[in-house]
Parts: structure tokens; sequence; C-alpha cells
């Protein structure tokens, strides 16, 4: 309670209101006079009336006629591009900011606008640019040689004709008429493949705008920060007098004022995701129950060890963009699958998994109406039927569980949590095609309600408890967990990564909304140097309170064929998203791909002149994932557990008599079709060295020069052979050597003997 002694305050508040009054009078015309806003939008004129003139406005005139229309070469430009370091070779940033700058000084945008103001500009301008802007998912970015092409050459034939002449200055030209036939597609192409990335560019820059101006706007993190970006260069701009006297007020222009609505423009939700129905998924229980809202896992679960909802949205929490409230609903941790009804053995393999590494963390399917009653009972009973007779191989490892393992009850191993997540509802009616295959996953990750989440293929079989994933230090660090596929050699188009760079993010994209460009964290992702795969999608982890932005851009950017075409399927999509999305606060495991299973014995693979070679060599249709932590910990594998998951489809007469692996079985069908159906026996793990620079290490004593050798015969064409180390002697005088050596990782007995119990539980040996 504050006690006023009244007698003696009655003075000081009069003085205090007069103060204040002089104040707020002050502080308006203020306002008013740097930030015109579109509060008073009586507009007198029409912009349509031709003999209707607007008045002329000294000050605005003053504003808009002489603003340094190549901001790129303004003083403040160039001191801010230097402090965050953010340049770039070819620079073609949104078509936006040049509208922008062509009626506002950047030193006066800088200066007096802060985020949103800056938001408000940005998309007063996109709409001004085009009323009726709407993204289009079916855009082609491809060059059309067809009508347009025709219609081109049409209009510009006197231009083309006199370019062309030009280049060869009067000379007389061999061919004449093919030679200029070619020479006006190459222009047109050039012309209509920069048009394109400009499209592409002013789409990105819009989406990424959106999300960081409507849809985050209100993460404590993200407004602590552009808080800060914005104080820091008003305080530059003020704390230098040459740069502050070159600051105009800011004035809207004549038609910025025209686009009405307030501060804020309405929710562009409809025209951002035309492919959405900004509809909910429904969440369905293993009870059965049906959710039509995000559940809270706390509170159904009650389970304390589940995080709690976290409080965040610091304004109203009602808002009009979808997205927004969907992530202020999301919540908990938990692992994510997308499936349809074919993978539900597999499915139903990996929930009985789960029970025997002990998981606690609840599981949603996500599927996009193509997943029967049938598929559901089989996956429900995996995660919920007493599980109480276990295989033999228990035994061997019974004590390295925890006193509570099995059920006190039933003496099960403890039940799963599912749930079933239909995104059916999501997706507007003619753009389900756009969804089908890989693309599910991405609805996976777009519409899972997990604040952090694990995001599992159906055929992926985890070795360690999917809990001991979210404490590795590169989660904890970063919010995210990525794994590297199999560092296999593959030439790249070197121009896609030219594009790569073209078309990501602007230095000026940095100097007016603090988005980040990208750097050699990004450009250098392997991808680069000769790497078709470079990440291996089969787990991926995501605190998406962190990454909310990235996530929607990593859905987003599948609808750009010239980016989403590089893309294995859904693989590199994800660090693609968070790439273009300014944020490389995303972690790689250290390791690519091992080659998991049983060593290859040495007098199996003995040199021409019958000596052993220097290389060691593990053959197995499973990659696998070493820690990075440890350098030894098995993480996953992928391609389910038995020794081939193509086993159904092989031909085993046919495999059991090439003769060149496998060497230790018998020579029958029989044997080799035993071999294929069990469990994958794992005693050892090969990570193969790989040298982007140097692709072949050719040498003469019959070492390998590749770390990876497909071999086709086996496991109907998905056996993979990987090598300890590559190259050897080039020079047998000097004794010159190319030797590189990889990691082999030999696992326990206690590793051996829980692989093998996980092996028969996944497969449902007795
Ligand atoms: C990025 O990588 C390229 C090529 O490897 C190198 O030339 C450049 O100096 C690197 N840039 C930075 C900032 O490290
Ligand atoms: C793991 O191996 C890397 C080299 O590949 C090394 O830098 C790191 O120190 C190793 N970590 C441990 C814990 O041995």
């Amino acid at each position: 309670m504050l006690k006023i002694n009244r007698s003696k305050s009655k003075g000081r508040i009069c003085t205090f209101y007069a103060v204040l009054s002089l104040w707020v009078v002050g502080a308006l015309g203020w306002y008013h006079f740097h930030y015109r806003s579109v509060l008073s939008n009586e507009v007198p004129h029409s912009i349509y009336n031709m003999y209707d003139e607007p008045p002329v406005d000294t000050d605005a005139a003053a504003a808009e006629t002489a603003p340094d229309f190549d901001y790129k070469n303004s003083h403040i430009y160039k001191r801010l591009q230097k402090n965050y370091n953010a340049y770039k070779e070819v620079d073609r940033p949104s078509s936006v900011y040049h509208d922008i700058f062509k009626n506002h000084a950047i030193e006066s945008v800088v200066r007096n606008l802060d985020f949103n103001q800056r938001c408000d500009l940005y998309f007063r301008n996109v709409f001004l640019k085009n009323h009726n802007w709407v993204f289009d998912p079916n855009a082609n970015y491809e060059v059309d040689f067809g009508k347009k092409f025709e219609e081109f050459q049409n209009t510009n034939s006197a231009m083309l004709q006199a370019l062309f002449d030009t280049e060869n200055s009067g000379k007389k030209v061999d061919n004449y008429d093919k030679k200029f036939a070619d020479f006006k597609r190459e222009f047109y192409k050039k012309q209509e493949e920069e048009n394109n990335e400009q499209r592409i560019v002013d789409e990105l820059t819009l989406f990424r705008l959106y999300n960081k101006c409507y849809v985050t706007d209100d993460d404590p993190v993200q407004e602590k920060r552009i808080g800060a970006f914005v104080a820091e260069q008003k305080d530059l701009i003020d704390g230098d007098e040459t740069l502050k006297s070159t600051v105009t007020p800011f004035r809207q222009t004549t038609r910025e004022m025209l686009v009405t609505n307030g501060m804020r423009l309405p929710s562009l939700d409809h025209r951002i995701y035309p492919w959405l129905s900004l509809e909910l998924p429904v969440f369905e229980r293993w009870t059965g129950q049906i959710h039509h809202e995000i559940p809270n896992f706390r509170e159904i679960l009650r389970d304390n060890s589940q995080p709690p909802k976290r409080t965040r949205a610091t304004k109203s929490t009602q808002s009009t963009s979808f997205f927004k409230n969907f992530k202020n609903n999301c919540n908990g941790k938990g692992i994510v699958l997308t499936i349809a009804d074919k993978h539900a053995d597999y499915t139903a393999n990996f929930v009985r998994l789960l029970r025997a590494l002990n998981n606690k963390l609840p599981i949603q399917i996500v599927y996009f109406d193509n997943l029967g009653e049938e598929s559901k009972r089989k996956i429900v009973t995996a995660a919920r039927e007493s599980f109480s007779y276990l295989p033999q191989s228990f035994h061997g490892v019974s004590e390295y569980f925890p006193q509570d393992y099995l059920d006190p009850k039933s003496d099960g191993l403890p039940k799963q949590e599912v749930w079933f997540v239909n995104v059916a509802s999501v997706i507007g009616p003619n753009f389900k095609g756009k969804f089908t295959g890989y693309a599910s996953k991405l609805l996976a990750t777009l519409f899972n309600s997990f604040d952090e989440f694990m995001l599992v293929d159906a055929d992926t079989a985890l070795m360690q408890d999917p809990e001991s994933f979210f404490e590795m230090k590169g989660y904890q660090e970063t919010g995210t967990f990525f794994f590297k596929d199999r560092a296999y050699y593959q030439k790249t188009d070197g121009a896609f990564a030219e594009q790569f760079k073209r078309i990501s993010q602007s230095p000026v994209d940095k100097v007016m909304f603090d988005i980040n460009p990208m750097t050699n964290h990004s450009f250098r992702e392997n991808f680069f140097q000769n790497l078709f795969h470079t990440m291996e999608s089969g787990v991926v982890l995501i605190d998406r309170q962190r990454h909310f932005n990235s996530v929607l851009m990593i859905v987003h950017i599948n609808f750009f064929k010239p980016i989403s075409s590089r893309s294995w399927g859904d693989k590199e999509l994800f660090w693609f998203g968070f790439a273009f999305n300014g944020d490389e606060d995303y972690h790689f495991n250290a390791h690519g791909a091992a080659a998991i299973g049983e060593m290859t014995n040495p007098s199996d693979r003995r040199r021409p002149d019958r000596t052993l070679h220097h290389s060691k060599e593990l053959c197995s249709p499973h990659p696998g994932h070493i820690s990075e932590e440890d350098n030894h910990t098995l993480l996953w594998i992928n391609s389910g557990f038995r020794y081939c998951h193509q086993a159904d489809k092989v031909d085993f007469e046919k495999e059991s008599k090439l003769g060149r692996r496998l060497k230790f079985l018998d020579i029958t069908a029989a044997a080799f079709r035993e071999y294929y159906y069990n469990p994958l026996k794992i005693t050892h793990a090969i990570i193969p060295p790989f040298d982007p620079e140097i692709k072949n290490r050719p040498n003469l004593n019959d070492e390998p020069s590749h770390g990876w050798l497909l071999e086709k015969g086996y496991c109907k064409g998905y056996l993979w052979c990987a090598y300890s180390s590559i190259g050897g002697i080039t020079n047998k005088d000097t004794g010159a050597e190319n030797t590189m050596e990889g990691t082999v990782v030999t696992f326990n007995e206690k590793e051996r003997a829980l692989f093998d119990y996980y092996g028969d539980i996944w497969v449902g040996m007795e």
C-alpha cells in the first residue's frame, strides 16, 4: 500500500499533470511528425481522377524526392553491412526493398522505425506491388521455351538482331541462321533464369518476413533480440553527427497511406498458405478418444516428466495467425512417425522395440487418411498388450535395466502412449496430391503437437532410449540434431551451389530485419563438395519453440522445384529450410553414416598375391550412426532389424550362388534365407574415410580407393561395403603412399548382448 500525505502532495500532483499534458502534446506532435501513420486516412483526392492532383505536401515532397535511392552505396548501409559482416557476391534482394528505398531514405527507415513498423512498411509495399498477391504452390520456375519464348522473340527482334551483329562486329558469320537462333535462345534463357530467381527470392523473403513479423513476433527471445538490434542501430546513428545530420523524418508516401487497416495488416494466412485449410489435425489417443484441440500431455498423462506447457506470448494470445496460435499451444516432448498402411508391420515392430528400450515418451503417428482400423489395431496392440514372454536373449541383459523395467502387475515391458494424428483435414482439397510420399513427412514435422520432437522413419531401429537423444550436447546447444548420410562420392552440379548462394538471403534482410545471411556453415555442409546425399533423415530432432519458423520454411521450400529437386525426397530439406530461414543454429552429428554388422573375415578377401589387406571391410544393408560424444555408442540403424529388409523380394537361389560375399554361409538358398530373415548381428561398425577434395585414391597394393562400395548382387541391390581405410602405396620405389584412415568401432560384450536382445524383440523371436 502506498501512503500519500494529501496536503503536501496536492501541489505536486498539479505540477505533475501539467508537465504530463505538455509532454503528451509534445510526444503526439513528434510522433505525427516522425511517423505519419494511416490513422488519419481521410484522403481528399483520388489517384484515379486525372484532374485531381494530390496537394503537394512540402515536407513529404522533400523526404520523397531526395532519398538516397542507391541504398547499397549509402554510408549507413555500408557501415551496417560491415558491422554485421553481411556480404554477398551476387546480391539481388527482394524487389520490394527496391520499392521501399525508391521512396524512403534508408537512414530515415533505420533511424525512425522499430521492428513492427518496418514489417508494416514492407507488407504495405507488398500490397502496393500487387493487390492480389497470393502464393502459388503450383508456380513453375523452369524456363519456358514455348509460347513465351515466341512472344519474346517477336517483340525484341530488332534489339536481338542489333546485339548479335554487334557481338560479331559486322563479320560474316557461317551458318548465320542457326547461330542467331542459338544466340536468341541463350539470351532468353539467361534473362528468364534471372527473372525466375528473382521470383523465388521475392517469395522466400515474403514468407520469411511474414513468419518473423506476424507468427513469432510474440516470442520473448525474438522480441528481446530484435529490440536490442533496432536500439543499436539508433544509437549508432545518433552517436555519429555526420550520419545523424542525414536523417530525415520518416513519412509515408501517399500511396502507402492508401493501404488502410491501421498499423497491422490483417492476417494474410490464406494467401501465404493457400494449400492449407487452416484447420487443426484430429488427435486420437490409443483409447479411441478424439481431441479436436491440441492435447496437453502433462495433464492428460498426469506425467510430470513431460515438460510443462511453456508460458510465452507476452501479447494477446488470441491472434488471427493460425500458426501463431498453433505454436503457442504445442507442448511436451515425444516421438513422431508418419506412416501409411503398408508400414503398419514395421511400425508395430518399432513400437515393441520402444518398449524394450524402456521408452517413456508419447508417440504420435501422423497419417493422411490412408491408415485403416486394421493398422491402428496392430500398432495399439503392439503398444499396449501384456508383453511378458521375452526372448531368450533377455536373460543375458536383464541386469542392465532398472528395477521398474518390468511392470509389477504383468511382468511385461512398459506400455506405450500412442496417438494417431489425422492430417487429412489440414490440406485444402486441391492440394492433397502435393503431399504424397515423402512430403507426408513434412506434414508430420509441421502438424505433430510437440514442442520438442524426434521424427523417425518406420524402418528406423533405435539402439538407445529416445530420451537420451534429447540429452546430447549438440541438441541441448542448438535445439536440433541431424545425422549425415553415407559419405558416398557423387558429382554434384556446381551451378546449383552458385544458385543456392544467389537466392539465399541478402545483406539488406540483415540490415532491416536482423535476418542472418548464410555462411560457410551452410555452404560447406558437404553438399557442395561432391556429395549428393548429405543428410540421413531417419532420425531428426527439433526443438520447435526455438526453430518454429525454420520448420515452416522446411515445408515451404518443397514448393520450389529448383531447390527441392536437389534433395532426394525429404532428406536435405531439413537443413535447407533452416539455411533459407537465416537460422544456422542446426547441428549435424560429426560422423558420417557407418556400416553396421559383422566384419568380413580378412582371409575371405585376400589380395591377388594372397596377402591380407591393410583395410578392413564390413558389408551390410544397414547404415548406422555412431555418437560424436564418445565416438563409440551406436545410436540407431535403419532398414529395420532383419539382416536384409528386402528379404521378401530376394531370389535366394541366385544370391546364394554368387560366391563373392557372405562366404561363411553354406551355398544353399535355405542358409541365405535364414540369414536374411534373422536379426542383424552387430559386432562392429566402420565409418569409412572421406576426402571431398580427392575423389580417387588409386594405389598399387589392391587397397580400396573409395570408402563405400555398392555390392549390387546381394539383398536385392542394397548391400553396401565400407572400408576402414582407403589408398595405399602409390610408388614402389619411393614408398610414397596416399592412405587415409577411417574409424572402426568394436562393440563390447554387453553392447552385443543388448543388440541381440533388441533385434529379437524387433523381429519377434521367441
Ligand atoms: C568460406 O569457405 C570458402 C571456401 O572454402 C573460403 O574461401 C572462405 O574464406 C570461407 N569464408 C569464411 C568467412 O570463412
Ligand atoms: C572423437 O573423434 C574426434 C575425431 O574424429 C575427436 O576430435 C574427438 O576428440 C573424439 N572424441 C572422443 C570423446 O574421443
